[in-house]
């Protein structure tokens, strides 16, 4: 097996480990009836199963092993919503940098067809930080404001939350 195959065998952890909080996440907004930032996060644990199955895809196509790793239990609690989103944006921070690690080892292996996949998970990391972010500021201006954060929790029920995120860097270059 080459370096970058076990890397993205190693990657696949992350992504399954991600879905995995997440989704613990999800039940313990839930149980705080925050059902927007619950189904926010139910919707995030999902993506990062996708993200697995595209790297599984790849492996798959590229005649490679795939090894399914072992999940740990995930957190059950956490003190408060705020303290929750931080950990979501250190987690991202940790894909982040296992991708960009996968990137400069097919980079030197010269696997086009790696850096070509890895291409579309550098874009979808750029927009998954600016989004946790994002998340984090609005509720440290909410702070112990408990109308200011049923607001938010609103807006991820209405689908309004994120408008401003997700149009990304291409949305912002429209506006200009
Ligand atoms: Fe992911
Ligand atoms: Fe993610």
């Amino acid at each position: 097996m080459t370096a970058l195959i076990k890397m993205i065998n190693t990657h696949l952890a992350c992504e399954f480990q991600a879905s995995h909080t997440y989704l613990a996440m999800s039940i313990w907004l839930r149980e705080k009836d925050l059902a927007g930032f619950s189904s926010y996060m139910q919707t995030k644990s999902q993506e990062e199963r996708s993200h697995a199955a595209r790297l599984i895809a790849y492996l798959v196509d590229a005649d490679a092993k795939v090894e399914l790793p072992s999940i740990d239990a995930p957190q059950r609690s956490w003190s408060s919503t705020q303290d929750l989103f931080d950990q979501v944006y250190e987690l991202e921070q940790a894909v982040t940098a296992s991708i960009n690690k996968i990137y400069s080892i097919a980079e030197q292996a010269g696997e086009r067809s790696a850096t070509a996949m890895l291409d579309w998970f550098v874009a979808e990391q750029l927009q998954e930080e600016a989004e946790a972010r994002f998340v984090r500021k609005r509720l440290r201006l909410a702070g112990q404001n408990s109308a200011a954060l049923l607001l938010l929790d609103q807006q991820f029920l209405d689908g309004t939350a994120l408008t401003t995120v997700k149009a990304g860097p291409a949305g912002l270059a429209n506006n200009v």
